[in-house]
């Protein structure tokens, strides 16, 4: 099983519009998904209950929705055969908060804008992340995703610029696009879109993929379909 979190104390820098869109993606992909919101707005979980059965399934864990019934342990249960856990947390999570998300996790993802608030916030996260030793490193399960680019920006530049001195690996660079706006309104990821019309998006996504699953050569999927 594949642990992936998306992870990121500032508002809207993409963290359910990317951990919603890893979900569809192994989903449209025959891989058994469970989305788990640790997000007290609960947008991924809404995200979800929009989403037509018609869609590949993806398993939700209302995991912000604490409950003195059950025992913790139980409310983060994964159904059996679930091959990929796709992690969403909420914005203002505190430094102290960040080890009980990323210490299980193969994969953590921090999600960027660029704009000046942003880089700013990106960079006080990773520090934490790396500084603390909640990270390290050459554990090479930290990256950063460029979220809402406009290319030959300024701005785009000073970003990428950043990054490459604080030698995180950007594993894609997600255009600024309407597709998205639009796939998050219907419970809808990239995947389920029409691909000719997405085509460009697809690609920043392959990028994704690839890394995430460099992070455990062997995690297969439970149901292998349309794997090209
Ligand atoms: N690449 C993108 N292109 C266009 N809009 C985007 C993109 N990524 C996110 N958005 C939009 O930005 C807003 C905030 O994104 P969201 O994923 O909710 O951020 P967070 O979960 O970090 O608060 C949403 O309205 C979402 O549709
Ligand atoms: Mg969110």
């Amino acid at each position: 099983m594949l642990r992936i979190v998306v992870l990121n104390p500032k508002g809207g820098s993409g963290k359910s519009t990317i951990a919603t869109g890893i979900a569809a993606m192994y989903a449209a992909r025959g891989y058994r998904p469970v989305l788990m919101d640790f997000d007290p707005q609960g947008s991924s979980s809404r995200w979800l209950e929009k989403r037509s059965a018609n869609q590949p399934p993806i398993h939700g864990v209302a995991a912000y929705a604490r409950s003195l019934a059950v025992t913790r342990r139980f409310q983060l249960r994964v159904p059996p055969g679930t091959d990929r856990v796709i992690v969403d947390t909420p914005a203002a999570l505190h430094p102290h908060e960040f080890n009980e998300h990323v210490r299980d996790a193969d994969a953590v993802l921090v999600p960027v804008m660029p704009s000046d608030a942003d880089i700013h916030a990106c960079s006080r996260t990773i520090g934490h992340l790396l500084i603390s030793g909640k990270i390290k490193r050459r554990e090479n399960r930290l990256a950063v995703i460029a979220n809402r680019v406009k290319p030959n920006t300024i701005i785009f530049r000073t970003l990428m610029r950043f990054l490459d001195q604080m030698q995180i690996p950007v594993v894609t660079t997600l255009r600024d696009s309407q597709h998205y706006v639009y796939a998050n309104e219907q419970g809808l990821g990239l995947h389920d879109l029409n691909p000719a019309r997405v085509h460009p998006e697809l690609q920043q996504w392959d990028a994704l993929w690839a890394w995430l699953e460099s992070r455990k050569p062997f995690a297969q999927p439970a149901v292998a379909v349309g794997l090209t």
